[in-house]
């Protein structure tokens, strides 16, 4: 059930987007953006705006109306109270879409690696420990099915396609151990698929098997999935309040949905790091997380930025190459690892800060040693003063070496403001997409190689692929050291 928040605590809460440090103003002409090319972006805006819609009110593009989907909500909330009570872990097998959504909803709102390490269920607030077994390194993944006794154990198959060699050789490894160790009957109690209504070889799976499921629409990429079943049924297992979490994607929505580039938070985002990059060279993106939990927000949106906005032709088939390079970083811990870099390198960087507000906790810094003032400074202040103080001092310290950057402020870490925050970035890179003029919502470069693994893995039907890899121009012995 949706909890009910007052306008004013809505207001309180919402998202807010500072890009003065931009614009040529700040910045001076040669890396700051001019106010008046943004505002001839406006016309286009307001035609990429009435595509977005169209296309939204068609039903081609369906994670604009996630929010609303109250029903999913309210299956996923069953579903999850009733197995949060049975199992001891959730170990999620998914990759990409499948697994970066729900990877940084615990990071940020569950406590993320910091909760697995409570050994006792009750003190855990009976959440489950989680395990995202996204990679196939066999190291990890040993360790992860070490860690996860199955019998106290839920598996998420999560993979739209239903295809993904990854996701599906974890899930056959689950199912043959499920059997051994648990008896052919209880296999099914132990695994949910998370996939396609129709398609893909995990449905069929699931529906022979008569396993739990829930529909990813079709509608919906993976890297846009994150307030379908995909992102919704792992964040209800670990007790986030995900009607707190639509809430929040819905009221970035009301804002999302202005056409005047200047009033939409999400627009403007896009059109000042798309003119960047355009016009000032501005290759690299890094969006530095002056907060531990956020940190997998970068990783998530690294995601969305590369795969959505890096394309080869434009919608009208020209060859374009465009994207822009994600990176992402931490602050402060890469003041001490990349500042340098961004500080007195190549000017090919815009620098997108997650700030946020009101921490939680607070630790104050004992004032000791009154005797050396070099260290008796820190006390009386606490970590959250010095933490707000590192993230002024490296935005304005940028500004001052003319690196361009853009504040994003989360009033506090909560459930309301995590939904505005993914929902915006959603609708930044699909109005991104729309000025480049690319596709934002497919992934065709990444084809070939899945095809060529096909190959190399023996899959019928790609035996080309193999031949086309064995004949592979050879390396020279000359070139190796
Ligand atoms: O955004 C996408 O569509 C991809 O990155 C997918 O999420 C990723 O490849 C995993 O695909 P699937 O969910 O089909 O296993």
């Amino acid at each position: 059930m949706r909890r009910w928040r007052s306008k004013k605590w809505q207001r309180r809460m919402s998202l807010k987007l500072d890009y003065n440090y931009m614009m040529s103003e700040f910045l001076g002409e040669g890396h700051g953006i001019a106010e008046n090319d943004l505002r001839g972006l406006s016309e286009v805006a307001h035609e990429i705006h009435a595509e977005l819609s169209a296309s939204r009110e068609s039903g081609k593009i369906g994670f604009f109306d996630l929010p609303y989907d109250t029903v999913t909500a309210e299956m996923v909330s069953d579903y999850a109270k009733r197995a949060a009570k049975r199992f001891e872990n959730v170990v999620i097998l998914g990759i990409g879409g499948s697994c970066l959504g729900p990877k940084a909803l615990h990071t940020s709102l569950a406590g993320g690696t910091w909760a697995n390490l409570t050994a006792k269920r009750k003190a855990r607030g009976n959440i489950p420990r989680f395990f995202f077994a996204d990679n196939v390194d066999p190291d990890t993944f040993a360790h992860v099915l070490q860690f996860a006794e199955p019998k106290k154990t839920l598996y998420l198959v999560i993979t739209k396609s239903g295809t993904t060699a990854e996701t599906m050789s974890q899930f056959l490894v689950v199912r043959e151990l499920l059997e051994k160790k648990l008896g052919r009957k209880n296999v099914a109690d132990h695994l949910l698929a998370i996939t396609d209504g129709q398609h893909g070889r995990l449905r069929n799976v699931a529906d022979r098997e008569e396993l739990a499921d829930f529909i990813i629409p079709e509608n919906v990429g993976g890297r846009f999935s994150i307030f379908t079943p995909v992102g919704l049924l792992p964040a209800a297992l670990m007790r986030i309040d995900i009607s707190e979490l639509l809430a929040g994607a819905a009221f970035m929505d009301s804002r999302c949905k202005k056409d005047d580039l200047f009033s939409n938070p999400a627009y403007i985002a896009a059109a000042l790091l798309f003119l960047a990059n355009r016009t000032r060279e501005m290759n690299i993106n890094v969006m530095m997380a002056y907060s531990d939990a956020l940190y997998d927000v970068t990783d998530w949106f690294r995601q969305l930025w590369a795969e959505s906005l890096g394309k080869k032709v434009s919608l009208s088939g020209k060859e374009v190459f465009t994207g822009i390079t994600p990176v992402k970083a931490l602050g402060v811990t890469d003041q001490h690892s990349q500042t340098q870099l961004y500080m007195e390198g190549p000017f090919d960087k815009v620098i997108i800060f997650l700030a946020v507000e009101s921490f939680s906790a607070c630790v104050p810094i004992p004032r000791l040693y009154p005797e050396l003032s070099d260290l008796h400074y820190l006390g009386g202040h606490t970590f959250e003063k010095l933490f707000t103080a590192e993230r002024l001092a490296t935005e304005y310290a940028l500004l001052e070496a003319g690196r361009p950057s853009m504040t994003i402020s989360l009033p506090e870490i909560n459930p309301f403001t995590l939904g505005q925050l993914f929902y915006m970035l959603e609708v930044q890179t699909a109005f991104a997409g729309g000025l480049y003029n690319i596709n934002p919502f497919d992934q065709p470069g990444v084809e070939l190689g899945k095809q060529l693994t096909y190959g190399l893995m023996g899959r019928h039907g790609f035996e080309n692929m193999r031949e086309s890899f064995n004949n592979r121009q050879r390396k020279k012995d000359k070139y190796t050291a």
